[in-house]
C-alpha cells in the first residue's frame, strides 16, 4: 500500500525541523504536474518543491529565468490536487521578486492564494532580506536557496561549484545565519563543497537540503527528471539515477509504432 493511503500525518514545516532535530533525513524531489505528484506523494516523499526548473525540463528553456508567475502558479496548481501528505513548496520565479520587497510579497501571496501551496522558495540571502522579512512577516513560510542559484546563472558565467574560495565559503555561512535569525524554515543549498555543506548545517537549527552538497546535510533534494532517467544528457557528479525512463520509455514508444504500422495493435480483444 502507499504511503499516502496509510494515511501518514501530513508534513509540516514544524515537522521537517523535527526531523533534524531526531536526525531523520529529509527526501525531497520536484513535480509540476498532477500525475508526476501523485506518485511522489504516494511514495512518501517529504517534501515536493515545484520548482523553476520545470522551465528546463517541462519547457526546454537553456535557463530557469523565462518561466513566468502565472506558469509556475498552473504547475503548482496541478501539484497540489495531487498531494496527501508531502509539503508542496513552490519557486518565485526570476523577476517576481528580485525589485521590491512589495513585489516579492505580491509575487509569494499569488502562488499561496492561487495554488493553494505551502511554502515559497527565493534565491539568495541577504541582497534579498527584505523580501524574504516582509513575505515571513504576512506568515508565509520561506525555504531559502544559497549556493548555486540558477537564476543568477548570468552573473556567475557556468553551472560549477560555488563557494570553494573563503569570501564565497564566509558570505555563504553568513546568509544561512541570516535567514535562520529571520525566520526561514529551510535552505537548499545546491553545488559546495560537501565539506562546508556539512559546517553551515551543523551551524544552524533549520534544515539544510543539499544537491550536490554532500552527505552531512539534512536532506537531498533531486530534479525528479533528473533521476528517474528522463535527461540523460544531463550527467552532473551528484546526480544518482534511480531508473532509466529514457530507455524504457524510448522502448515503449518504438513497441507501440511498430505494433500500429504491422496492424497488431488493435487486437480483437482491445475493441468493442
Ligand atoms: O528548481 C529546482 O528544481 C530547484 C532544485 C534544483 C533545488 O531549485
Amino acid at each position: 500500500m502507499s504511503v499516502a493511503k496509510k494515511e501518514y500525518k501530513r508534513v509540516t514545516t514544524k515537522s521537517l525541523v523535527d526531523m533534524k532535530q531526531n536526525g531523520e533525513k529529509i527526501a525531497m524531489l520536484t513535480a509540476y504536474d498532477y500525475s508526476m505528484a501523485k506518485i511522489v506523494d504516494g511514495a512518501g516523499i517529504d517534501v515536493i518543491l515545484v520548482g523553476d526548473s520545470a522551465s528546463n525540463v517541462m519547457a526546454g528553456h537553456e535557463t530557469t529565468l523565462p518561466i513566468t508567475l502565472d506558469q509556475m502558479i498552473y504547475h503548482a496548481q496541478s501539484v497540489i490536487r495531487a498531494i496527501h501528505r508531502a509539503l508542496v513548496v513552490v519557486d518565485l520565479p526570476f523577476g517576481s521578486y528580485q525589485s521590491d520587497p512589495k513585489e516579492a510579497l505580491r509575487s509569494a501571496i499569488r502562488i499561496m492564494k492561487e495554488s493553494g501551496a505551502h511554502a515559497v522558495k527565493l534565491e539568495g540571502g541577504k541582497e534579498i532580506k527584505e523580501s524574504l522579512k516582509r513575505i515571513l512577516h504576512a506568515g508565509i513560510p520561506v525555504m531559502g536557496h544559497l549556493g548555486l542559484t540558477p537564476q543568477s546563472i548570468y552573473k556567475f558565467g557556468t553551472y560549477t561549484v560555488r563557494a570553494k574560495e573563503e569570501a564565497e565559503a564566509e558570505k555563504l555561512k553568513s546568509d544561512a545565519k541570516l535567514l535562520e535569525k529571520i525566520g526561514c524554515f529551510a535552505i537548499v543549498l545546491e553545488k559546495v563543497p560537501a565539506k562546508l555543506a556539512r559546517e553551515v548545517a551543523e551551524s544552524i537549527n533549520i534544515p539544510v537540503i543539499g544537491i550536490g552538497a554532500g552527505n552531512g546535510v539534512d536532506g537531498q533534494v533531486l530534479v525528479v527528471h533528473d533521476m528517474l532517467g528522463m535527461t540523460h544528457e544531463f550527467n552532473p557528479r551528484f546526480l544518482r539515477r534511480y531508473a532509466d525512463l529514457h530507455l524504457e520509455m524510448t522502448k515503449a514508444f518504438e513497441n507501440f509504432r511498430d505494433d500500429v504500422k504491422s496492424k497488431d495493435f488493435p487486437s480483437d480483444q482491445e475493441q468493442y
